[in-house]
């Protein structure tokens, strides 16, 4: 059922531009208007500069009207189960609920499904600033 955002997020990951960490990295994002919303990390020569495929993702989504992310999936070539990292978790906590699965990739499916919440646990939310 999810198998959609697998492929989708492997084949953004081949469109990534990771020349310094050589660690190639693909997310996909199934969002409230019913899309898809792919990304793939973006590295720049000033290293911190670079960001991450899931922030790409997001980017796409919001810039095509998305709201609201309702699934996710991840995937590095280098890596089984690649995790979202922290910030990356905060992000996509901005777009996302606690419940809203996360689903880790290997080059042939889904090995591992999380919820955010899992993820990011006592997250700081927009509750605080109001
Ligand atoms: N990376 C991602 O794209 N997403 C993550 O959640 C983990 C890390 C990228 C950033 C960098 O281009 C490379 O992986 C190595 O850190």
């Amino acid at each position: 059922m999810s198998d959609d955002l697998f492929v989708a997020a492997r084949d953004a990951m081949s469109r990534c531009h990771a020349p310094y960490s050589e660690f190639p990295v693909g997310a996909a994002l199934r969002a409230d208007d019913g899309n898809i919303y792919t990304g793939a990390n973006v590295e720049v020569a000033s290293y911190p500069e670079g960001w991450c495929a899931e922030t790409t993702a997001i980017g796409h989504m919001i810039m095509a009207g998305g709201l609201e992310i309702t699934e996710v999936a991840v995937i590095a070539e280098k890596m089984d189960a690649c995790t979202p990292c922290g910030g990356c978790r905060q992000r996509l906590a901005e777009f996302a609920g606690p419940d809203t699965k996360i689903h880790l990739c290997d080059a042939n499916g889904i090995v591992k499904t999380v919820t955010l919440g899992e993820l990011l646990p006592y997250a700081f939310d927009a509750d605080a600033l109001k």
